[in-house]
């Protein structure tokens, strides 16, 4: 049997974080799905769900176990459809684990296959958020060693389209 886990988020954009807990995951599953969620109540994204994507597809070029796609929705519906029973959350410090432990036993609630794994982040990155790396972006700050190398442009020209519009 193929094991299938999802790892989920908003992703905008992908951090070095992230990517870590992509590149550990798939040493553990045959494959790795990570899911954009498509959500209308988060404001101002700075991406656009198909940007999300792409960016992530960028960054995990070459990795062959990864899947990248979006979903709406419930997280549990999308994992039916795609015959995976596993999701994976990164854990970055103790408060993240509330709101990740709720929502670990609601998913278990909903749908008892589905069973939750939380990966600790490296503590290289127990820092990093997407939030912040906007906030230093959008301020000129450096984002080398935040994001992956790949990406760096797009964020840059990205702010820049929005600076203008501003
Ligand atoms: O990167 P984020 O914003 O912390 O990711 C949150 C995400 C996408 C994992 C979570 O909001 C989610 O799974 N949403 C889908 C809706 C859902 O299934 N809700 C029920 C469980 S809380």
């Amino acid at each position: 049997m193929n094991k299938i886990a999802v790892y989920p988020g908003s992703f905008d954009p992908i951090t070095n974080g992230h990517l870590d807990v992509i590149e550990r995951s798939c040493k553990i599953f045959d494959k790795v799905i990570v899911a954009v969620l498509e959500n209308p109540e988060k404001k101002a994204p700075l991406f656009t769900i198909d940007e999300r994507v792409e960016l992530i597809k960028k960054s995990t070029k070459g990795m062959a176990n990864v899947e990248v796609a979006s979903f709406k929705g419930l997280l549990i519906n999308f994992m039916k459809k795609r015959d995976a029973n596993i999701i994976i959350k990164g854990l970055r410090a103790v408060s993240d684990f509330d709101y990740e432990f709720q929502m670990a036993l609601l998913n278990h609630k909903l749908d008892p296959n589905i069973d939750t794994l939380f990966m600790m982040t490296n503590s290289k990155y127990s820092y990093l958020s997407s939030s912040a790396v906007k906030q230093v972006a959008m301020y000129g700050g450096c984002i080398k060693e935040l994001v992956p190398d790949v990406i760096i442009e797009d964020i840059i020209n990205k702010i820049k389209v929005l600076k203008n519009k501003i």
